[in-house]
């Protein structure tokens, strides 16, 4: 159980900011590194295609010297969609070997030449997982480590308790393991490492950041919204995931009577599936801890306090 080395003594906090379809763009990857936690964004959210080159190098760029506080920033990631109706994965991939992206986080197929390409320059790649039996194929495949996506998260999510997902894969995995689902706390990124896993990712607390590419409309509901505001179905996008109520409702649905759909509904094709996630709003179950739409650097400063109280409180025990 350890940091892969290419994050070890790089961060403030054992922590990714997730990927976020339309949402991830260069400012908010930028902050997030900048502030000491991986930064990450999907491949895809370029557009068109063309934009990736750009975007690299602007967040290359940004990243090569330290921060106004004298810290190196963090590494960031790119995620790669690794599912047949992706037409662009193998041209975006070879944009991101040129570019030598240090993290490549790939999502819905293990696929051992994408695996081999981020090998060949030195970078590493984490696989999503929402079981341990698709854990076993990423890492038969060649991944370096693993996203394990419990109950609760934004987006597509799985139905797994954090608690029994990551003790299963630690049953047999001890290279780098983050969780994922609901976690919005300084005390739940503690918690992740005490299950198990080496650090935690993130993903709907930073919707609610000055930098995120949403609507405001969008933001102002993660930080008034509950456990109760998020529902959880697959006819979005063919794929269970955890979404907003209140925009289910305002695209006339009825967020109890959802009809169901089937995974041949995926489609990452001409426009990457955005008409899905433009109108309907992924969240996660964590968004009750969020207050109030902040900076990225206020929101890890939050993380980074709460982390140290609970590690305090825990050693007064
Ligand atoms: C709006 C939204 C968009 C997402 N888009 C992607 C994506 O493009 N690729 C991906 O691998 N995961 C995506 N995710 C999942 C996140 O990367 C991450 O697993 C999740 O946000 C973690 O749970 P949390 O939101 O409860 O923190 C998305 C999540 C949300 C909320």
């Amino acid at each position: 159980m350890t940091l892969p080395p290419i994050l070890q003594g790089r961060l403030r906090l054992p922590l990714i900011g997730a990927p976020l379809f339309i949402i991830s763009h260069p400012a908010l990857v930028i902050a997030q590194a900048r502030a000491g936690v991986v930064g990450a964004f999907p491949a895809l959210n370029a557009r068109p295609a063309a934009q990736l080159d750009d975007w690299l190098s602007e967040i290359a760029e940004a990243l090569r010297a330290p921060g106004p506080d004298g810290r190196q920033p963090a590494p960031f990631a790119v995620n790669q969609i690794v599912h047949r109706s992706n037409t662009r994965l193998e041209a975006d991939l070879a944009v991101c070997v040129r570019h030598k992206v240090p993290i490549v986080i790939t999502s819905l197929g293990a696929v051992e030449e994408v695996n081999q390409a981020v090998h060949s320059y030195g970078g590493i790649v984490l696989h999503d997982v929402i079981n341990d039996r698709f854990a076993h194929k990423a890492i038969e495949k060649g991944a370096d480590g693993l996203v394990a996506v419990a109950a609760g998260a934004g987006g597509h999510a799985g139905t797994l308790s954090p608690f029994a997902l990551v003790a299963e894969i630690r049953r047999w995995f001890d290279g780098p393991l983050f969780l994922s689902g609901a976690i919005a706390t300084g005390a739940g990124i503690l918690a992740a490492q005490a299950a198990g896993a080496d650090g935690a990712y993130v993903g709907s607390a930073f919707i609610a950041t000055e930098e995120a590419r949403a609507d405001e409309r969008y933001k102002a509901a993660i930080v008034a919204g509950r456990t109760q505001d998020i529902v959880y179905s697959n006819l979005f996008t063919g794929i269970h995931g955890n979404y907003l109520r209140a925009s289910i409702e305002a695209a006339g649905l009825d967020p109890e009577h959802l009809p169901t759909s089937d995974p041949s509904k995926m489609d990452f094709g001409a426009d990457g599936g955005a008409k899905a996630w433009r109108d309907i709003w992924g969240a996660g179950q964590g968004i009750g801890s969020i207050d109030a739409v902040t900076s990225v650097a206020a929101l890890v400063d939050r993380l980074a306090a709460e982390y140290d109280t609970a590690r305090a409180r825990l050693a007064l025990r």
